[in-house]
């Protein structure tokens, strides 16, 4: 399957920063045929850039909807909303939601729910905290939390999902999973994907890597057997660093 190059813009970039970005990323791709998916995690403020960036190639994605539809909850961003803008993907169940927000695996598995619902592609973050790894734990979190977000979801519903894992010690550290660490973390998410559908559904459900993904360890890690491409936060950020992981992923396909 084509690698996917999704970026997390996190809580960064005002309006004019991200028109920016996106122009000039336009630019980059104007003229070049791209194998690779490109997807760019963004506050909901650029989400009305959507249409405009379509055809270049660029999929823009909200990183968090509401679990409810609609209604008296000031401060939400429902799924249905984050549809109307014309993008078409949500990032659920990051670990800084989980961690600052209080989503816990029954939110996120409504919120992955209202997504579906509302023809969005959900990209369901997991991973394991270091503490857990340290204590060889780190396949049962992730697959608790993948059997606990994916409650419910049926096996046509997942030809729209993506997961991302993404160990939370490696998020924003400077440090990575070692790319055989990604692999093996990988294997297992495919393999209880298969338990819990079909063996069709655990090999075409792309599963990204996420934690310091930067350009000098890119290749490494997308270029594991059951790495789909990457989440990537700081490097997305700037153009020259995620136009390398672009590259990167081109040199792969
Ligand atoms: P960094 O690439 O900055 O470590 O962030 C990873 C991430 O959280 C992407 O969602």
């Amino acid at each position: 399957m084509d690698l996917i190059v999704a970026g997390n813009w996190k809580m960064n970039m005002t309006l004019p920063e991200g028109r920016e970005f996106l122009n000039d990323l336009k630019d980059y791709l104007s003229g070049k045929t791209i194998q690779s998916q490109l997807i760019l995690g963004v506050p909901f403020i650029h989400l009305g850039e959507s249409q405009g960036v379509k055809e270049s190639g660029i999929y823009l994605a909200a990183q968090n909807c509401s679990q409810y539809s609609s209604g008296a909850y000031t401060g939400e961003v429902s799924a249905a909303q984050v549809e109307s803008t014309g993008s078409e993907y949500v990032i659920l169940g990051h670990s800084e939601r989980r961690q600052y927000f209080g989503d816990s695996d029954h939110v996120i598995n409504q919120k992955i729910r209202e997504a579906l619902s509302n023809n969005l592609r959900p990209i369901f973050c997991v991973g394991e905290l270091l503490q857990e790894r340290q204590n060889g734990n780190q396949e049962n979190v992730v697959n608790l939390q993948l059997e606990n977000g994916l409650n419910g979801i049926s096996e046509s519903e997942m030809e729209k999902i993506i997961i991302a894992y993404e160990p939370v010690w490696a998020i924003g550290t400077g440090e990575t999973a070692s790319p055989e660490q990604a692999e093996e973390m990988h294997a297992s998410i495919r393999k209880r994907l298969g338990s819990l559908y079909t063996e069709d559904v655990a090999q075409k459900t792309p599963i990204l890597y996420g934690g310091s993904v930067k350009p000098d360890n890119a290749k490494d890690i997308f270029g594991q057997p059951n790495v789909n491409g990457g989440l990537i936060g700081g490097a997305s950020l700037k153009l020259d660093s995620y136009t390398e992981l672009i590259r990167i992923a081109e040199e792969l396909a």
